[in-house]
């Protein structure tokens, strides 16, 4: 069985599928050939969006099911067996975390030391250009006796580092011990008193939901580690606008500064989208100005593409690809140069690194600065799944090397 995980965010990540259904089709027909057989399935938000079409479309698929159903596997492959190809794309009302593991076997250490937890669904926000609100559906908060539950499992497995995820996660209002809802700082402050956790992200958050009770965490919680993503999308207010961000550029800005203030080595990282509906010259100019201001050390940024059933793909003024590929190359070279720029600022540095995987050379471990970039030193084995200082000698643009200062 081949299950493809698909990603409808950008036209690429949807295109990708039925090239990549095309392939196991191949594969399919000579495992036939030779006696064998093989199921395919199409899971993921392209599954939710573009069902009924990947059934019509390609006679090879024999699943086809969105992110709210996959507990049901194992029901999906008994009906195929019974009664022919399936497709499950509804939002049922159960639970799809409860079907997670109670406990993590004994024996079954988790590869990494560092873990994901998912604690928040979903987004309500309808950005015009996205289609999450659409594929995800409504935004849901996990309560935090299930999320603690999972936290200790992963601890008990041999997590040091759990960052907590959600399509909108500071949007998270879980019910807490108490019965009240609760709010994403507080369910980091619980998280952080987990002896043996040692790092605490969180990941993707919403500028406009950024409260200063989560600020202030960033200012006196040790293991909420000094890095944030915080999409920002782009640097006018116009396009903010018609993007229905619900934040100014300047909003932004007071958010990145007050955090500074609070914790002074936080580095930020976001995304963009140039080529939106109507984007000036001058309102490109505007993100650029912006990236100059805050100096990320990371980002993402995308060309932006129209997704049927989204308002933006129905605007006019849409934007030339050329003037799309333009834009993006300017952006992504001054945020690469940041990148850069971050990286060879950190040597000479000590930082703390969490050792998780070996490296492709012989003697080589590889692990996590505070910022999650890739770390490398020729080291002993036996550092893995722990936290030590090293001094930063080198910088590569994707990863740095350096010495270990503290013994075993
Ligand atoms: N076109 C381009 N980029 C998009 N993103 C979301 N939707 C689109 C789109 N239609 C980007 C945003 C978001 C990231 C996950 O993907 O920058 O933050
Ligand atoms: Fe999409 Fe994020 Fe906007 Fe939600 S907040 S609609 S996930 S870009």
């Amino acid at each position: 069985m081949v299950i493809l995980n698909t990603c409808h965010i950008r036209e690429k990540a949807a295109e990708k599928v039925f090239s990549e259904i095309g392939r196991l089709r191949l594969i399919r027909e000579r495992r036939q050939q030779m006696g064998g057989d093989m199921i395919i399935g199409i899971a993921g938000c392209v599954a939710q969006a573009q069902g009924d079409e990947i059934i019509k479309r390609a006679p090879a698929v024999d699943m086809v099911f969105g992110p709210q159903t996959y507990q049901d596997l194992p029901q999906m492959l008994r009906k195929l067996s019974q009664k022919g190809r399936v497709i499950s794309l509804d939002f049922p009302e159960d639970d799809k975390f409860d079907y997670l593991p109670e406990k993590i076997h004994a024996n079954a250490r988790i590869q990494n030391s560092a873990a994901f937890l998912s604690i928040q669904e979903g987004c309500d926000k309808f950005c015009t250009y996205c289609v999450v609100p659409y594929t995800r559906g409504a935004e849901y908060s996990r309560p935090v006796q299930k999320i603690m539950t999972e936290a200790l499992n992963l601890v008990q497995a041999g997590a040091k580092e759990i960052t907590l995820l959600g399509q909108n996660v500071n949007a998270w209002h879980g019910e807490g011990w108490d019965g009240q809802e609760w709010e994403l700082a507080r369910l980091i402050r619980e998280l952080a008193e987990i002896d043996d956790l040692k790092r605490i992200r969180y990941t993707t958050s919403y500028p406009a939901e950024v409260t200063g009770e989560l600020l202030q965490t960033h200012g006196d919680v040790e293991k909420l580690m000094p890095y944030l993503h915080l999409p920002v999308q782009s640097g006018s207010n116009r396009i903010l606008k018609l993007m229905n961000r619900r934040h100014t550029a300047e909003d932004y800005r007071q958010t990145v500064e007050k955090l500074r203030k609070l914790r002074p080595d936080t580095a930020l990282s976001s995304d963009f989208i140039v080529g939106f509906p109507g984007e000036t010259d001058k309102d490109f100019q505007e993100t650029l100005n912006l990236v100059k201001e805050i100096e990320f050390f990371q980002a993402y940024s995308f060309k932006y593409s129209p997704r049927p059933g989204t308002p933006a793909a129905d605007m006019e003024n849409q934007i030339e690809e050329k003037v799309k590929a333009e834009r993006l190359a300017e952006l992504q070279k001054l945020l690469s140069s940041q990148t850069q720029q971050f990286n060879q600022n950190c040597i000479g540095k000590n930082m703390d690194v969490l050792f998780d995987h070996k490296g492709r050379k012989d003697g080589q471990i590889i692990g996590r600065s505070p910022y999650s970039q890739p770390v490398h030193i020729y080291g002993d084995e036996a550092l893995m799944g722990h936290i030590k200082k090293v001094k930063i000698t080198g910088a590569l643009p994707n990863s740095m090397s350096g010495e270990l200062i503290s013994e075993i």
